[in-house]
């Protein structure tokens, strides 16, 4: 070993291993494999296979795991079912006492978990010690605290029942505490799946469950690979299924789930830019991209792996951060002056070499430090691009590893632009001496969690997901929360029977007999503020209960593309005011209940209901317009309490282009109940109204004509449900989708929704009693999408 004056004339960094003889220990006493965790007993794989789990650092065989079979899946999901019955009746503040217990175990273990976490995912003893298992501990704290509050917080809600939890490797402990903390304390139980990769602190966690007393069949945990997902995502006893991997699973998963009526959320890739303008403290910028790219090797869902740096601190930027790099050190993941780790698994390290081949064969130009890189293990030194062209494969591919590829800008314009030129949306990250520039981007990037002047910061109260093919829902916070309870009325499993979809019967076009009548009684379509015509020229016959009461065009997937084009054009209304946005819904209001005679008429023609009935109708649908008006300027966002000198933002904002499917029954005051609280949200809509009874909603363009509501805000595209809800759920610039109809209906919506992994709300085929479950929180909820904007205070 150097003396100490040899290292002070060196000053190089002397071994500083952090011993891992406990460990060891631990795995010598299961060197016979470890189990599944399932209800309260460790069991072996009932086919009896298992697989091996190595050290990537140093290539070495850890432990050998169970392989789960579907019997195994069968066993798990019955213990969680069993165990549901009675946790879900524990009083709240009986699961915030086992949370509890979970949080002090894992905080007694810190040093345990850190280090089995490092030697099985590769990632530095810093990070598991100092980040990871510290917000292990903090999600259980947290969660502990909801488990006390939920049912007060959450008046009317239970929870979802059995919950199939599937997680990456990047994250392995962090990940499952993000997914049982919240299940457990909303009074669900969970099968939980950990990474082929990365197996072990989930068993390690399975013990502490044990220690602390967890009644058996709460948490249950299966080890397994991408077959074992499978089978978990298929059973028929899951209620839910919560996924974090990437895009491309996720969209396996979605489909998969599709009709099912298994609720889902899906925490997926991303290529999150990283913006740095001109006036940004460029050293400070320069520390955020070490975090933001090269924190636990680049394995980072929401990495800043995209620069965006303004052109003319550029120059001097890269200096910087090459200075910066030349000092990372890489190698052994349990020096505790180690920066960059291990790679997770040989296959993840090809994948990396490959896809920096491929940039430089695209014409990027690369750069690595000198930094010595182990010559044997996992390691990938860090790297940057420069000169990369926006549409390059690595521009737009997540390459999960220590690459940064950059680009620069020349305005704020072109920095948006660039920022949302991804398919992606999970991060971002805003680099500005000036608050005004940076909220003005955070505001128009897309993306569920933005970071001012700091990046990769984490908390238990603050939600996390993404926007677009970063996936749905949130994971933390309230927010997070909420996705693992439900209203009772949507517990409801797909309707046992469907009932036949009304397709309606193309009438061509015959301008001569409408020119001799002198009147054409086909009722338009609305698209972009214009009473529009059917692209194919055809309309259909609209029956009441006494024979014909008019037509209505019979739209075709051209129509639907129109009205989407115009909702996307439309975007004023997501910047208007929300004080706005609610005049323009009172003034729709007054003018319907103007009109209100007429609506009841057509009511009354078009199903064959009693006057009062149509009046009663009409008379909701006006309500509730009050009610979408009152809510418009008061669904306030949040402050979360994460961390001090902070701030973090939970905003609400509107998806952008939704499409809306209405049911047959109540056909005034659905689409009203539909309609409504998604453009007080801000959003535009592109809604199909009931194909049998169209007409009321038709009538509703002169009423949205002169009551000011803007162009293209509402488009209403008239013809067969399923025909045009299926164009809408495939349709890219559509955000979200609600689908109200039958049930094999809302299984192709779910289904065609996966394309770009699109929110969705489908009925299942089960009708709703418009007139008492037409207006709660839920509609707005399903509105909107939370963005957390973390910003921070303080020199
Ligand atoms: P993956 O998405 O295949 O694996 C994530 C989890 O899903 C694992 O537990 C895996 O066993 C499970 N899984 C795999 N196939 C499944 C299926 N059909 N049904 C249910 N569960 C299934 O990710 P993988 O292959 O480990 O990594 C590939 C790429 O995915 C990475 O290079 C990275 O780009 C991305 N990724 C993104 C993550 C994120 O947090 N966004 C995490 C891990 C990977």
């Amino acid at each position: 070993m150097a003396t100490v004056k040899e290292v002070l004339l060196s000053m190089d960094y002397g071994p500083a291993p952090e011993a891992n003889d406990h460990v060891k220990a631990w795995l010598a006493k299961h060197k016979e494999g470890l189990r599944h965790y399932i209800g309260g007993a460790f069991v072996p794989s009932s086919g009896g296979g298992t697989f091996e789990v190595r050290d990537p650092a140093h290539d070495t065989v850890l432990a050998r795991v169970a392989d789960g079979t579907p019997a195994d899946v069968d066993a798990a999901v019955a213990a969680a079912r069993k165990a549901f019955t009675r946790w879900s009746k524990l009083s709240g503040h009986q699961r915030a006492r086992h949370l509890y217990a979970l949080a002090r175990l894992v905080q007694k273990r810190e040093r345990f978990l850190a280090v089995l976490e490092s030697m099985d995912n590769g990632k530095p003893i810093r990070e598991s010690r100092d980040i990871d298992v510290p917000l292990v501990a903090r999600h259980f704290y947290h969660h502990a605290g909801w488990a006390e509050l939920v049912d007060v917080e959450f008046p009317e809600h239970v929870p979802v029942g059995v919950c199939g939890q599937i997680i990456p490797w990047n994250f392995p402990l962090l990940m499952l505490a993000w997914k049982i903390g919240p299940a457990l304390a909303a009074g669900n139980t969970v099968v939980l799946k950990p990474a082929e990769f990365t197996p072990l602190t989930a068993l390690a966690f399975a013990e502490i469950c044990r220690e602390a007393g967890l009644p058996p069949g709460v948490v249950n945990i299966l080890t397994g690979d991408g077959a074992t997902g499978a089978a978990l995502v298929a059973h028929t006893g899951v209620d839910k299924i919560a996924f974090t991997g990437s895009t491309e699973v996720g969209r396996m998963i979605r489909e998969a789930t599709a009709g099912t009526g298994k609720k889902l959320t899906l925490e997926l890739g991303g290529k999150s830019p990283f913006v740095v303008f001109e006036d940004a403290d460029l050293d400070a910028a320069v520390e955020g991209v070490v975090d933001a790219i090269w924190f636990n090797q680049g394995q980072v869902c929401c990495a800043g792996s995209r620069l965006l740096v303004q052109e003319g601190v550029a120059p001097r930027f890269y200096d910087k951060l090459r200075a910066r790099m030349e000092t990372l050190r890489i190698g052994d993941p349990l020096d505790k002056s180690t920066d960059i780790g291990a790679i997770v698994a040989p296959v993840q390290l090809q994948r990396i070499r490959e896809l920096v081949a491929k940039g430089q064969a695209e014409g990027a130009t690369l750069w690595q430090p000198k930094t010595q890189v182990p010559t044997s293990g996992c390691f990938f030194p860090p790297s940057l691009f420069t000169e990369v062209e926006p549409a390059s494969t690595i521009a737009e591919v997540e390459i999960f590893g220590p690459v940064a590829v950059s680009m620069t800008f020349r305005t704020p314009n072109e920095a948006v632009d660039l920022a949302n030129n991804t398919r992606y949306g999970l991060a971002a990250s805003i680099w500005s001496e000036n608050i005004n520039r940076a909220l003005a981007l955070a505001a128009q990037v897309k993306a569920g969690v933005v970071w001012i002047n700091c990046t990769n910061l984490f908390d238990a109260a603050a939600g996390f997901g993404g926007y677009r093919e970063s996936g749905f829902g949130r994971e933390g916070g309230r927010e997070g929360l909420a996705e693992y309870l439900v209203h009772p009325s949507e517990k409801n499993a797909p309707a046992k029977s469907d009932t036949p979809a009304f397709v309606p019967s193309a009438l061509p076009s015959d301008p001569s007999a409408s020119e001799s009548r002198g009147i054409d009684r086909t009722a338009k379509m609305y698209i972009g503020g214009k009473q529009a015509r059917p692209d194919g020229g055809n309309s259909y016959t609209v029956r009441g209960a006494a024979g014909s009461v008019g037509q209505a065009g019979l739209g075709n997937r051209k129509d639907v593309r129109n009205a989407v084009e115009a909702a996307a054009k439309a975007t004023a209304w997501s910047a208007a005011t929300a004080h706005n946005r609610a005049q323009v819904l009172y003034y729709v209001a007054e003018n319907l209940a103007s009109r209100a005679s007429e609506f009841e008429g057509r009511l009354s023609a078009m199903t064959g209901c009693a006057s009062d009935a149509a009046a009663n109708e009409v008379s909701l649908a006006v309500r509730r317009m009050f009610w979408c008006a009152a809510w418009a300027d008061k669904f306030d966002s949040a402050v979360h309490a994460t961390r001090t000198s902070n701030i973090t933002l939970a905003m609400y904002e509107p998806w952008g282009v939704m499409g809306v499917a209405c049911p047959d029954e109540a056909p005034l005051l659905a689409f009203v109940s539909l309609v409504m609280p998604a453009i007080a949200m801000g959003n535009r809509v592109v809604a199909i109204p009931s194909s049998p009874h169209p007409l009321a909603a038709t009538d509703l363009y002169q009423v949205f004509d002169t009551s000011d509501v803007p162009d293209g805000v509402v488009n209403i595209v008239t013809g067969e449900r399923d025909v045009l809800a299926k164009t809408l759920a495939e349709h890219d610039e559509v955000a979200a989708v609600w689908y109200f109809g039958s049930r094999n209906g809302s299984t192709m919506v779910e289904k065609a929704a996966a394309g770009n992994i699109k929110s969705t709300w489908v009925n299942h085929g089960n009708v709703r009693n418009w007139s008492e479950a037409g207006q709660d929180r839920s509609f707005l909820h399903r509105a909107t999408q939370v963005k957390n904007i973390w910003v921070p205070y303080g020199e």
